[in-house]
Order: C-alpha cells, then sequence, then structure tokens
C-alpha cells in the first residue's frame, strides 16, 4: 500500500549543516522522486549562514550529487525530476535565538503556505546544534507559529543528542511540554528507521517459531555490537563531550536491547509498541556507583591500523585534549529483571575505530544438555546454537547449528541457515525517509516517548555517576586517571574480553 503524505511545510533549523545536506535533502528527494510527498510539499531551510533561495537550492544540488556518486554507487541524480524537486526549496537567513529573525519567519512561512498551498501543515525539524533547541522551540511558539489552524497539524521533529544525562533531558522535556503536546513531538533516533531494525519487531512477533524459544528457558545470553571503523575524525569537539556512551549507548544501543528484549505489543501501533519498550527499559536493573566498573568497561582506542590505514589514537585526534577521559569504547553487562529475561545477561558494546563497521545482535541458545558428539572446534566441547541478526551492513539473519561432517567418524562441524536482505532484491531505502514520512504521516510509532528517553537516560546516568565517582577519587587520592586502550582496529580492550570471560563467555567477532 503506497503512503503518500498530506501538504506540508517542513522547516528545517540548521538547513546548512550536514545533517540536512547529507541525509535530508537526500531522503526528501528521494520520496519525492518515488511520489510520495504532496504537491503541496515546501521545505523552509532555516540557518545562520546569508543564502539566497537559488543559493540553498545549487548548494543542496551539490551535495546531493555527491550523496548519490559516493553512497549509491554512482547513481545519478534525474536532473528533470531535481529541478522540479527544487522549486520546493526555499531559505530564510536567521539567528537562533534573534527575536527579530523569527517574525521575519513567521512572515515567510505565511509566504510559502500561500505560494505552495500546504494547508497549514507545518513540520518543525530540529538540526541544529543541542544549545539551540530550547530558544528556537520558544521562539516559534511566540511567534505564534506553533499554533494549530482548523484541520491542520503542527508537529516537531528533535534530533539527537535529547540531553546529556537524566536531569537535562528533563529540562528538555519539560520545556517542550509547556508548548507542545506530547504527539506532536518526534524524538528522532535513526536506527528506528533501519528496515533491518524494523524486522525485529517482524522476526519475532510475526512468527510463530521462535517466541516459546525467545526467553531464559532457552536462551543463554545476547550480546549486541554496534562497531564502527572510523575514529572520530573531525567531530572531535562534540565527541569529546559526549563519548560512546551517550554518543550510541543511551539511544541506539538501548532501543537495540528494547526491541529485542520487549513483550508483544498488543497492537502494532505507537502506544502499544512505545508501553512494551519502556516496560523492559524499565526492567533494566540500576546500577549502583560501587557496581559500575564490574559491570561497565569503558575504553579509548590509541594508534592503529585499519584496512590499512593507519589511524591516529584518540588523545591525538585534533580537538582532543590530551588528558581527556572520554569513552571512544563501552561495554556493558546488563540485567533485566523480569520473568522473560531473569538470568539472561545482555552483553553490549560499541565503540570507534573497530575493526569493520558492524551492527549485529548474537542471540545465543543455551548448549544442550550432554555432550555426545566431538566438535571439530573443541574450544568450547559443545556449541551453542546462535541466532545473528545482522542490521548492518550485509543485512541478514543466520542461524548456526551444527552438523554432521560427511565422512566416516561422527564429526560435527557448524553450519548456517542464512536469509540475506538483499535476497528482496530491493535496497533498502535510507532511515531517514522512512521517519521523515512517518512524521508527515503522523505515526509516531518509530520515535521515542517522554517516558522511553527519560529511562534510557536514567540507566546511564547512574554509569556517568559510577565513571565520575572513580575519577574523582583516583584524584584525591592525588593519582591520575587514564581509560584503558585498545589499538585502533581492534576488537577493543582485553577488559571487554574478560568481561565476558569470567562468566565463561566470549564475543563472537563475526566476519563471514
Ligand atoms: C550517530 C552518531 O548517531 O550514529 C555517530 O552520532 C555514529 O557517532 C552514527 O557514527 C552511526 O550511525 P550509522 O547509521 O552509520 O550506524
Amino acid at each position: 500500500m503506497k503512503r503518500v503524505a498530506q501538504p506540508v511545510l517542513l522547516v528545517v533549523f540548521g538547513a546548512s549543516g550536514d545533517l540536512a545536506k547529507r541525509k535530508l535533502i537526500p531522503a526528501l528527494y528521494h520520496l519525492y522522486s518515488q511520489g510520495l510527498l504532496h504537491d503541496g510539499f515546501a521545505l523552509l531551510g532555516f540557518a545562520r549562514t546569508q543564502y539566497s533561495d537559488e543559493q540553498f537550492r545549487t548548494l543542496m544540488g551539490e551535495s546531493l550529487r555527491e550523496h548519490m556518486a559516493g553512497e549509491h554507487n554512482g547513481a545519478t541524480v534525474d536532473e528533470e525530476e531535481w529541478a522540479a524537486f527544487l522549486e520546493h526549496l526555499y531559505y530564510q537567513q536567521g539567528g537562533y535565538d534573534d527575536d527579530n529573525s523569527f517574525a521575519r519567519l513567521a512572515e515567510r512561512i505565511a509566504d510559502v503556505e500561500e505560494k505552495i498551498q500546504t494547508q497549514g501543515n507545518r513540520l518543525f525539524y530540529l538540526a541544529t546544534p543541542p544549545e539551540v533547541f530550547m530558544a528556537v522551540t520558544t521562539l516559534i511558539h511566540e511567534h505564534g507559529m506553533a499554533a494549530q489552524q482548523e484541520n491542520a497539524w503542527v508537529r516537531l521533529i528533535i534530533e539527537k543528542p535529547f540531553g546529556h544525562d537524566l536531569a537535562s533531558a528533563q529540562t528538555l522535556n519539560d520545556h517542550l511540554a509547556q508548548l507542545f503536546a506530547e504527539e506532536q513531538l518526534y524524538r528522532i533516533d535513526h536506527y528506528l528507521g533501519k528496515e533491518t531494525v524494523q524486522n525485529i519487531l517482524v522476526f519475532r512477533f510475526g512468527n510463530g517459531i521462535f517466541e516459546p524459544v525467545w526467553n531464559r528457558n532457552y536462551i543463554d545470553h545476547v550480546q549486541i555490537t554496534v562497531a564502527e571503523s572510523l575514529g572520530v575524525g573531525d567531530r572531535g569537539g562534540y565527541y569529546d563531550q559526549a563519548g560512546a556512551i551517550r554518543d550510541m549507548v543511551q539511544n541506539h544501543v538501548m532501543q537495540l536491547v528494547a526491541l529485542t528484549a520487549m513483550e508483544p505489543p498488543v497492537a502494532m501501533d505507537a502506544k502499544a509498541v512505545r508501553d512494551q519498550k519502556v516496560n523492559v527499559m524499565q526492567s533494566i536493573r540500576p546500577l549502583e556507583p560501587d557496581e559500575v566498573a564490574r559491570q561497565v568497561v569503558r575504553a579509548q582506542y590509541g594508534a592503529g591500523q585499519i584496512d590499512g590505514q593507519s589511524i591516529r589514537g584518540y588523545l591525538e585526534t585534533r580537538g582532543i585534549p590530551p588528558d581527556s577521559t572520554t569513552d571512544t569504547y563501552v561495554a556493558w553487562k546488563l540485567a533485566i529483571d523480569n520473568w522473560r529475561w531473569n538470568g539472561v545477561p545482555f552483553y553490549l558494546r560499541t565503540g570507534k575505530a573497530m575493526p569493520h563497521k558492524l551492527t549485529e545482535i548474537n542471540i545465543v541458545f543455551r548448549k544442550p544438555p550432554m555432550r555426545l558428539f566431538e566438535t571439530l572446534d573443541d574450544r568450547l566441547n559443545v556449541r551453542s546454537n546462535i541466532l545473528r541478526m545482522r542490521i548492518q551492513p550485509d543485512e541478514s539473519i543466520c542461524l548456526t547449528f551444527d552438523a554432521k561432517r560427511p565422512g566416516p567418524v561422527v564429526a560435527v562441524d557448524p553450519v548456517n541457515m542464512s536469509f540475506p536482505y538483499s535476497s528482496f532484491g530491493e535496497e533498502p531505502a535510507d532511515a531517514y525517509e522512512r521517519l521523515l514520512l512517518d512524521a508527515v504521516l503522523g505515526d509516531s510509532t518509530l520515535f521515542i516517548r517522554r517516558d522511553e528517553i527519560e529511562v534510557a537516560w536514567e540507566r546511564v546516568t547512574r554509569v556517568l555517576d559510577g565513571w565520575q565517582r572513580e575519577e574523582a577519587r583516583a584524584h584525591s587520592r592525588g593519582m591520575s586517571f587514564s581509560l584503558p586502550s585498545y589499538e585502533a582496529g581492534a576488537w577493543g580492550p582485553t577488559e571487554a574480553d574478560d568481561l565476558l570471560g569470567r562468566d565463561g563467555r566470549y564475543w563472537r567477532n563475526n566476519l563471514d
């Protein structure tokens, strides 16, 4: 069923930034070229840089061509279609906390709405640095732009980072709640727009055979890996304030945990799905500060090689203080205290400068109760069956089990039953396409609700508190404090191996 969007004016704050160029414009163009945007669609970009509409259009055209060439195997832009799409793009210069700029913006909105007939529907998109989230939303409100006209709607998409700890996330939520109803707020986590992430729910709840084994009776543990091979590049200024735990764990990794561990929703709608996600996140065992060091490993990458390229260590990167204690890698042994998962650890890890870009969820099943066959790889005597959901790249689902190797002796070898996503023969749409379309259609299932973001921050803030205490303790003893390190291009520090080793388990570093 084709879901065509309603008329809408999309106002993008931070329109000259990286996200707009690399993600939003390509996603909108792609939706447009598939006929999924209404003729009454307009985008009004807002940012500090001075551009005319023409200059803005040229700039967006250049980045779209670059993007298509880079990420879509040299695909080219259909020039006629692009020219038609450009007619829908406008630009307004202004300051994010400047009253006059917002007065001008309100006038411009009225002009564009009149011209393109967007019928009063407005979608504001905050793609600015988070420091101006509050100023921008206050001014939108003060200038009457958030007022919903009859038969029209106003919504707000907010990018990450949404707060830097529980208190700041709550403050931002309180602020937004004074200006918008929760139903108007679309907190984005682009992982939820990925096809393979949505497929976790289809796999679990669209099939009958997995549900009976999806619990502590059959599952030994779960491993979630979100590895990236790039270092922090030129994002040092932002990254050093965030670290892997805020940049990846609080949002993307927690979402993967929630989808893997949640109970079946009573319906596939925004309320039912998000209720279940919140429930399971509330069951994540809160850590006391003194427990943090034992359950959570943090580390920084040092110099090394990835794909034959030399990578500078994190502390030698431009913009990073030489004594920074920011985590570029986190591994967390997380317990979920509910009926389904009692006693089943979830081992999470994410890091920069790891050997490959790889996101996957490994469900490691319990071993058979007796060892009847010799395995060729005798490391573990009897191997576990593993269900591997590979989110990216080479999207796939694969079940590993043992089979008899041909020959006169009974020797057993692991084999795979595998479903590659590519067998659908369609390139998956970029996450932003799906999310933008959903926001225009008013479907917030794949966006984060207030209680969800706060419970995720609550658990993460406990880890941050534990780390802060650890550092303060070292300093009070006059000792310097530094993090464990791993060589760029390695799977993480030895401490992370020990985290599983202590439990008689090991990380699955799958490369096939
Ligand atoms: C972003 C983080 O949210 O996600 C980046 O800020 C990270 O640091 C990126 O690289 C990863 O997204 P993806 O879709 O490439 O896995």
